[in-house]
């Protein structure tokens, strides 16, 4: 038998009651409730770890239910030695590691080389959960790393000792998992090491920090008691590696293809965007997927709290606010987004994109627009008019007729779907708005809830006008223009181009040669001609 066949028999083998009787600590996962129609499962790292998703029919409710190898009391009991040898043995690397879990897995498998039978005889499957279990603990995310490795998880959050974690599912939305911190101890001491691999100090006198973990994972906590009455809170939004291209944005129904093409011929001429919206309703992936349209070669400078955006252009400068390193609110080393916006000035960027504005940082952002630099950036507001009664007041206080310079307002939702009897959870661009001047908007977009369609209205549009007095071209040109890039964009689609390196190759490609790329459109099975006027 394999080694791994042998692991997953004893995967089989282990089951929720067998792990509750070995109640050493770390506590096991709780045993799948009774009554829970398991509805789902798909493994998570193989063969340690699995997931089930459960329902409970009654009331409708979803639970995911990790599943994990646990070590019994005799492998716990090595483990601990193991753990303690490990940390004595391997040495920092020499030269910088790119795989921290690589190395560590390398040197900690000729470390227990060295010493498995002075540890005790245990048979090789045994030894493959200890070593996972200290890859986990030592370089990995403890507990909660099994749900670091499911991409269908976008947040991760704890609310305190003795409450379950809470994820949010890409198809069940916001559920409970079975995983739950029992002492503040074992709480605490994770948060500190999540907080050490961002980098960055907790402790009851700092209490809050926001930090970027390796991976670029936003953590944000608030340390044991001093704010929080439950104990500890911590919440993770998951970074994507391979961040959502408008092709994708496409696919999940949140922008049309037309949408994106009016998009594109507006950046190209240096339309100014606002992405609005509410807590994790979609506006940095947005704001991400429309900046991957400006053109090749511009100089983009990305300024943010956390390192959220990832493009694909070469002249990019990404600025992040660092906090304060002082004693007890000094602001000693402080480097706030409205420091970096301003000294982003001076590197005289095309496009300036502000990963969210919240306070004098707009200020800033709306003088450099009226100066004639592009900018983009996303705001936490629900509709237009929230969002500008709040640009105008204090602490941003842009005087109202410097609102017009931001050109474009699209606001995005999380929706509810009912296709057919099944009800789905999506984003949607509710609105899209053109700002004529300050509170007259023009709806260029508009989201048909029942249809789930958009539905254009370019009749009022001034950014056509707008752009046509600037390339010299007529509107109606510009109008086959859009259809010209939607028609490009469909093609990607049609053909699974999706990756936003990939989809950028291609807007590259029509920037510098766009008659060369819709020929190969037209020559495209399904594509209708169009006629160029
Ligand atoms: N259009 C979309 N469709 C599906 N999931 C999305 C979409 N936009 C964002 N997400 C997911 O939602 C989560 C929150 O997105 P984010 O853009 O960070 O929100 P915000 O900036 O509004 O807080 C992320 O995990 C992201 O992958
Ligand atoms: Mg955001």
């Amino acid at each position: 038998m394999t080694k791994l066949a042998k692991l997953k028999k004893l995967r089989i083998k282990t089951n929720f009651r067998k792990q509750k009787q070995a109640a050493i600590p770390p506590p096991p996962p709780k045993q799948i409730p009774r009554g829970l129609k398991i509805i789902e499962k798909y493994p998570l790292y193989e063969p340690f770890a699995h997931v089930a998703i459960g329902q409970n029919p009654k009331t409708g409710e979803y639970k995911y239910i990790l599943d994990e190898l646990q070590l019994d009391p005799l492998e716990r009991n090595i483990y601990n030695r193991v753990l303690a040898i490990l940390l004595a043995e391997i040495e920092s690397p020499k030269e910088e590691v790119l795989d921290p879990r690589k190395f560590f897995a390398e040197e900690a498998k000729k470390v227990v080389d060295k010493y498995r039978i002075s540890l005790g005889w245990l048979p090789d499957v045994s030894w493959y959960k200890i070593l996972y279990h200290a890859e986990r603990d030592l370089v990995g995310y403890g507990r909660i790393d099994p749900l670091m490795r499911d991409p269908n998880i976008e947040d991760i959050s704890c609310d305190g000792v003795n409450k379950p974690v809470y994820i949010w599912h890409r198809k069940y939305e916001s559920i409970e998992t079975n995983l739950e911190f029992e002492t503040d101890e074992e709480l605490d001491n994770m948060v500190v090491k999540l907080v050490h691999m961002a980098g960055k100090h907790v402790s009851s006198a700092f209490p809050i920090v926001d930090a970027s973990l390796p991976g670029k994972h936003r953590l944000a906590v608030c340390y044991r008691r001093e704010l929080t009455p439950f104990g500890t809170a911590f919440s993770i939004r998951k970074f994507r590696e391979d961040p959502y291209s408008i092709i994708d944005l496409i696919n999940l129904g949140t922008f049309s293809e037309e949408m994106a093409a009016y998009f594109w011929l507006c950046l190209e001429n240096r339309a100014s965007i606002m992405v609005l919206g509410g807590t994790a309703a979609g506006k940095t992936t947005a704001l991400n997927a429309l900046a991957c349209l400006i053109k090749p070669g511009s100089k983009i400078i990305t300024i943010e709290d956390t390192a959220e955006l990832n493009l694909p252009h070469e002249n990019w400068i990404s600025l992040i606010a660092r906090q304060s390193y002082g004693l007890g609110g000094s602001g000693v080393g402080e480097v706030t987004l409205f420091d970096l916006v301003k000294t982003s000035m001076r590197h005289r960027p095309d496009v300036l994109i502000v990963g969210e504005v919240r306070g004098q940082e707009a200020y800033v952002l709306f003088q450099s627009l009226a100066t004639g630099h592009g900018g983009m950036c996303t705001m936490h507001a629900e509709d237009l008019n929230t969002a500008v009664k709040r640009l105008t007041q204090k602490p941003m206080d842009i005087a109202p007729a410097y609102i017009p310079l931001m050109k474009i307002v699209l606001s995005i939702q999380r929706v509810h779907l009912t296709k057919g009897r099944e009800k789905k959870a999506g984003r949607r661009v509710l609105n899209i708005n053109e700002v004529a001047d300050y509170e007259d908007y023009k709806c260029v977009f508009k989201w048909d809830p029942v249809k789930d369609e958009y539905s254009p209205e370019f009749n009022t549009s001034t950014m056509l006008p707008t752009i046509s007095e600037r390339v010299g071209v007529s509107k109606k040109e510009l109008l086959a223009e859009i259809e010209r890039r939607k028609d490009v964009l469909h093609w990607m689609r049609e053909r699974n181009i999706r990756s936003y390196k990939d989809v950028a190759a291609i807007i590259a490609e029509y920037y510098a040669r766009p008659e060369r790329i819709y020929e190969k459109v037209l020559a495209g099975e399904e594509v209708k001609a169009i006629a160029v006027s």
